[in-house]
């Protein structure tokens, strides 16, 4: 089918909390050493929320700086869709409670469930109703507030999470308007799905006293399997996207990955053989902020005008599902 427009990135924004956590802090709570958390991750800082924000708070703040960047109003919005695991609430989702902070209704809020890869997956999804004409802007926010999910008994996860908001305004763009998606890829392969998740909560293992007590509220991963599909698939993804649109990858100005591992950003630059000073990586400062890593890393390459309107920028993520998802456009 082809489409009767085409979608845009017209605004960003991204917010952190203030309180920063860096790994000497965790030395004292944790049984770990900064020399392990920057050499097998290469993340040094993390922000954590205070105990009364919650997910909506920071996606708020995030998502008044993005609208403000695209020049538009919150009642300019035909749709929110917020990609989030740790909402503020099971149900009703994060976007219809951000849709209520912003004073406007009466159009479509839902939020993606796909990990880390929630932006990505949102994104496709904002597209597609960019380019079927279906709205004119749409609010697109990842999310996550993982610290308030962490099992500070499990050292293997506990040190890896960070708290923020990234948001993108996704709007059409206009025939002369050279900023646009050119094409994106997403997948799954829940045949893993049990290797990140939080066990309990939902309708499989309900809460009781029990799965509190067995901390099974908390993030479950089991790093090292997951290790093995991320860089393979994230490959996969940029590669199928290049190929299906004559793109050599000297062609792409940046790309940015989800920040889960610095060794994963590196081996996925190097499979993709991209010059290694185009791989934007800020998980020294953020630590893995889930579905929130690429918007974050988008915003901050924007406002410190890294990436510059026109640059082509390949995006790709995985994460919990297994989800994974690449997006290519030109900004
Ligand atoms: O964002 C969603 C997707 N998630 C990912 O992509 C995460 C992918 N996985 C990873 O990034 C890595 O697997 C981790 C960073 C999670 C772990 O690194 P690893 O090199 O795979 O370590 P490992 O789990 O194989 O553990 C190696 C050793 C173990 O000790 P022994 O058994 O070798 O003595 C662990 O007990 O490191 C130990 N270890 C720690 N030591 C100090 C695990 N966590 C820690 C810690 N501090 N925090």
């Amino acid at each position: 089918m082809i489409a009767k427009y085409n979608a845009k990135i017209s605004g960003t924004g991204h917010y952190v909390p203030d309180k920063i956590v860096n790994n000497f802090d965790l030395e004292k709570i944790v049984d770990t050493t900064d020399e392990w958390i920057r050499t097998r991750t290469g993340m040094f800082e993390r922000h954590h929320a205070s105990s009364d924000q919650a997910s909506s708070d920071m996606a708020y703040e995030a998502a008044a700086k993005a609208l403000d960047a695209a020049g538009i109003r919150a009642k300019d919005l035909g749709m929110i869709i917020v990609a989030t695991v740790s909402g503020d609430h099971p149900f009703p989702s994060t976007a219809c409670i951000l849709q209520k902070r912003f004073g406007v209704k009466g159009f479509p809020a839902f939020d993606v469930s796909a990990g880390c890869t929630g932006w990505i997956y949102a994104a496709n999804i904002a597209k597609q109703y960019i380019e079927n004409d279906i709205a004119e802007h749409i609010l697109v926010v990842g999310v996550e507030l993982l610290s308030k999910l962490i099992n500070w008994d499990d050292r293997s996860t506990n040190v890896l999470f960070g708290d923020g908001a990234g948001a993108t305004v996704i709007s059409r763009s206009e025939p002369k308007d050279i900023s646009r998606f050119i094409d994106s890829e997403l997948s799954a392969d829940g045949s893993h799905y049990d290797l990140l998740m939080q066990p309990a909560g939902g309708s499989r293992t309900p809460a009781s006293k029990e799965s509190v007590e067995k901390n099974l509220h908390t993030v479950y991963m089991e790093g090292n399997k997951i290790f093995k599909h991320a860089v393979k698939s994230m490959y996969h993804v940029c590669d199928l996207v290049l190929k299906r649109n004559h793109l050599d990858v000297k062609s792409i100005d940046w790309l940015i990955t989800h920040q889960a591992n610095l060794r994963i950003i590196e081996a996925l630059g190097k499979k993709l053989k991209i010059d290694q000073d185009k791989v934007i990586v800020n998980i020294e400062k953020y630590a893995n902020t889930s579905s929130a890593t690429i918007p974050i890393a988008l915003d901050e390459c924007i406002r410190n005008s890294k990436i510059r309107h026109g640059d082509i920028v390949l995006m790709a993520s995985f994460g919990a599902g297994l989800t994974s998802g690449s997006l290519l456009m030109r900004l």
